[in-house]
């Protein structure tokens, strides 16, 4: 069988595995986790790691001929949506597009009614999927009913994904829309495998079944206590080695740069999760190799504070090779008959051996393809490696009473 992906760390990282590895505290919490996982346990938070066992069910609702797929949500209830169909969407030419209407910025519906004037559409081939785990959020709801008016003519199918019960919930029954829940305990930003992220996505044509897959295999990795045979382990103690270093900027370096939404769907998990109790990892995504360009003299000569995780995908299927030309072996040597993506390895292997040799610590996160199997594996490797990250820095992974008291105060300004 084809691997997920490759977690590998260089040999200076390996001492602390076992120093920071308080067995006790991650096999008990490992214990918690198997039985979530055998009596399919919907009450914990971590409950999230069940949705790979989950058979997509809302199959049959997925309509036909769709053409646009519009997706009203924010934070966890949008980042992984946009992180995957980014990922995909240049190699899949075949996708539906989706639009995004996360933050409140009415240029996005003036770029919308653009759209629609230039391209328009029938009734049936616009899809609305307005998601709010709580219901509540001022820009989901705002958006949304600015969307009705902006698509009155179209009178598009509506689905609407919460937590059964919200006040959401009761107005989508109200008005006949379809409406698919979310396990109640699986927090925003844990929950890209449940209807949140792979409704939509397989309404563009993601195959959420692969998505799963790739999820559920690593479930079978990242939930054993050596961390020597579980990358998800070894990432969280690596990264905890190095905060407690004083390095706490964690960047995902991302080839090729389809994977930046990845990138900043991992650093909402980062941030909400553990950014508490005055301890806290700052999140970045930097984008290869356009960054190089741009980041990279900061990260090679400035301030020693970050640990960066390449995450690279080895092998793209499209490449073009750079067409034989006299001037060539003069302008670029060596680079004559090489591949795009090939030149790319060769850069990024480059850019490891200077990290080797300005003795700063990297991780590296190979995917085999760019395509849903491994970008399932890699999404769930990076939840499981955040609550181990919690557990280390004894933070509540799933809580974010930050966000919840902006929340509150817009609301009593809103109420004025
Ligand atoms: O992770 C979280 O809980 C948050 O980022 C939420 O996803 C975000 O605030 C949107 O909330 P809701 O899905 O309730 O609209």
């Amino acid at each position: 069988m084809r691997p997920m992906f490759q977690f590998n760390f260089q040999k200076i990282s390996q001492v602390p595995l076992t120093f920071f590895h308080k067995k006790g505290e991650i096999s008990n919490y490992l214990k918690k986790i198997k039985n979530i996982l055998k009596e399919k346990n919907y009450k914990f938070p971590e409950s999230f790691l069940l949705l790979p066992t989950e058979k997509p069910i809302f199959l049959k609702k997925i309509p036909k001929n769709l053409k646009l797929i519009i997706v009203v949500g924010i934070g966890g209830s949008s980042l992984g949506t946009e992180a995957v169909y980014k990922a995909l969407k240049r190699k899949k030419a075949d996708l539906v597009e989706i639009f995004f209407l996360d933050t409140l910025n009415p240029l996005s519906f003036s770029e919308l009614i653009s759209k629609l004037k230039l391209a328009p559409l029938k009734r049936d081939e616009i899809a609305v999927c307005l998601v709010s785990k709580t219901g509540k959020t001022f820009e989901t709801i705002a958006n949304f009913f600015v969307l009705l008016r902006v698509l009155k003519r179209y009178q598009p199918k509506i689905f609407v994904i919460t937590n059964e019960g919200s006040i959401l919930w009761d107005f989508a029954k109200k008005r006949n829309y379809s409406i698919l829940s979310i396990p109640k305990e699986v927090s925003g930003r844990y929950s890209v495998l449940s209807n949140v992220g792979i409704f939509p996505l397989a309404l563009a044509g993601v195959d959420p079944k692969e998505l799963l897959a790739g999820a559920k295999e690593v479930n079978k990795i990242c939930l054993i206590a050596n961390p020597l045979k579980n990358p998800a382990l070894a990432s969280a103690l690596i990264i905890f080695y190095h905060y407690k270093e004083g390095k706490n900027i964690y960047s995902n370096f991302v080839f090729p740069p389809d994977l930046e939404f990845f990138g900043r769907w991992y650093c909402q998990l980062m941030a909400e999760s553990l950014g508490k109790d005055k301890k806290g990892i700052t999140p970045t995504v930097t984008v290869g190799t356009t960054d190089f360009h741009s980041l990279a003299q900061l990260y090679f000569d400035g301030p020693r504070d970050k640990l960066i995780n390449f995450v690279f995908v080895k092998n793209l299927n499209h490449d073009f090779q750079i067409p034989p030309n006299r001037d060539l072996d003069f302008l670029f040597p060596g680079s004559e008959g090489k591949k795009i993506w090939e030149l790319t390895l060769a850069i990024f292997e480059g850019v490891k051996k200077a990290y080797i040799k300005k003795k700063l610590p990297f991780t590296e996160t190979i995917l085999p393809e760019l395509d849903e199997r491994s970008l399932g594996a890699l999404f769930q490797m990076k939840m499981i490696e955040i609550i181990f990250l919690a557990k280390l820095m004894r933070v509540n992974a799933f809580d974010q009473p930050g966000v919840e008291l902006y929340k509150k105060e817009t609301r009593k300004i809103l109420r004025k």
